[in-house]
């Protein structure tokens, strides 16, 4: 089989260039290891930024976004029981948008036939070949049946644990790693929030976080050392956990419901350099992490892609080279800085194992001076709704 470019991974980094791709007539496919099903009911981030939401207007693929997304025009850190409210809107002229990964994900795998995308789900055994040469190609093997896709370009959208990465030569790249002491232990359910706006909260218990995906369906986290295990939290134990740290800051008190989900993800942040190596260029988690924080994992995931679709758009159709080599430092300049900003706010709202009493004031400091100055406020809105592109 012959396509102009493999796209390996359908999350929401490979289905959004894929899409962009084929609006532009260009002729792509998705590898993907797993099943649809398991595709389509990972939960995982909540918040969209305007870059997010524009490339699912732009393609149209806006209906359940338009119908059931929230618009948030502010969010709430909390030190014990101070609130302080961030105004974004207010601040920034922009909002937020609340609506799951997991929705946009089914929306752009519904609309993948009738745009003409092929996806191929259970592709088993992906490998990468000549990814520097003018002749890339990737093999898989699916239902028993070896394949192999020639193609132009390969666009690595496969993940932390995807192979892409593993396909660039140790001596071309230089990677970045701070792992975090602790996990997210998240719930999701269907009963109402505890507060019409997130909160984040640095307690004595350490960080907890409401947010939500719905008027009627509610997604809280906390934080939990990584030796926690998942059989250690009964749903009654980890909803009594919530009730102590939401119910005297939140407007509602945590009403509990009957778990939809729960898991523990450890927190890491991470940043690969190269983005490119000949023919494959990476996008997404394969090529960088931010600890949830500030809800940047799958902004900047549609980030690297409006940027590397427009290179690869200007490649094909108008033999543009000049764009393919621009894009590793346009993607990496919104990378570090959304870097920074997941890795501060972590920072600043959890409970680290290793501080003292001194680090627990300089939190404190830095939230009372939030609280009293619009300069600092105006910076941490301006980085929540996403720096420019
Ligand atoms: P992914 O969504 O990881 O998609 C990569 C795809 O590649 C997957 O479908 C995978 O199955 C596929 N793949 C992997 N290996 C292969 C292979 N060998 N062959 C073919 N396909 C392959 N961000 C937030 O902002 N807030 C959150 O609360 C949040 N929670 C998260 C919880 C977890 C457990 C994880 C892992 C991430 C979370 N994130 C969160 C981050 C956010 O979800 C990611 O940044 C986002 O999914 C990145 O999209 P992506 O398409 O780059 O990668
Ligand atoms: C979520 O709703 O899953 C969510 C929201 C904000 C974050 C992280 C996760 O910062």
């Amino acid at each position: 089989m012959r396509r102009q470019i493999a796209i390996v991974g359908a999350g929401p980094a490979g289905l959004l260039l894929g899409h962009l791709l084929r609006a532009e007539g260009i002729e792509c496919v998705i590898l993907e290891r797993q099943t649809r099903d398991y595709v389509e009911s990972r939960i995982r981030a909540g918040v969209l930024e305007t870059v997010t939401t524009d490339l699912l207007h732009r393609l149209g693929i806006d209906a359940g976004l338009n119908a059931q997304g929230m618009m948030e025009e502010g969010f709430n850190l909390a030190d014990g029981e101070d609130l302080v409210r961030i105004r974004i809107t207010e601040l920034t002229g922009k909002h937020v948008v609340v609506y799951g990964q997991t929705e946009v994900t089914r929306d752009l795998i519904a609309a993948a036939p009738e745009r003409g995308l092929e996806i191929v789900f259970e592709a088993k055994g992906l490998a990468l070949h000549h990814v520097d040469s003018a002749a890339p190609f990737v093999t898989y093997v699916k239902d028993g049946v070896d394949y192999r896709i020639d193609c132009e370009i390969i666009a690595g959208c496969d993940g932390f644990h995807g192979p892409s990465r593993n396909a660039i030569p140790t001596g071309k790249i230089r990677q970045f790693e701070r792992e975090y002491p602790f996990g997210w232990l998240g719930i999701l359910a269907d009963v109402p929030p505890c507060h019409p706006e997130l909160i984040y909260s640095n307690s004595d218990r350490g960080f907890a976080l409401a947010s939500m995906r719905s008027p009627t369906r509610s997604r809280y986290y906390i934080q939990v050392p990584l030796t926690e295990r998942l059989e250690d939290w009964s749903e009654d134990r980890l909803w009594d956990e919530l009730a102590t740290r939401f119910d005297p800051i939140s407007l509602n008190g945590v009403t509990r419901g009957p778990a939809l989900e729960m898991s523990i993800a450890p927190l890491r942040s991470y940043v690969f350099e190269t983005m490119r190596h000949g023919r494959l260029f990476l996008a997404g988690d394969a090529a960088h992490i931010v600890p949830p924080t500030g809800a940047k994992g799958l902004n900047l995931a549609a980030s690297d892609v409006a940027y590397l679709s427009d290179a690869l758009i200007g490649y094909f159709k108008r033999g543009d080279e000049s764009a393919l080599a621009n894009y590793e430092d346009k993607a990496l300049g919104r990378i570090w800085k959304a870097e920074r900003f997941s890795w501060s706010l972590t920072k600043l709202m959890h409970r680290f194992p290793e501080d003292g009493a001194f680090e627990r004031r300089m939190q404190r400091a830095e939230l009372e001076y939030l609280a009293g100055s619009q300069a600092m406020q105006t910076a941490i809105a301006e980085n929540y709704v996403g720096l420019p592109l």
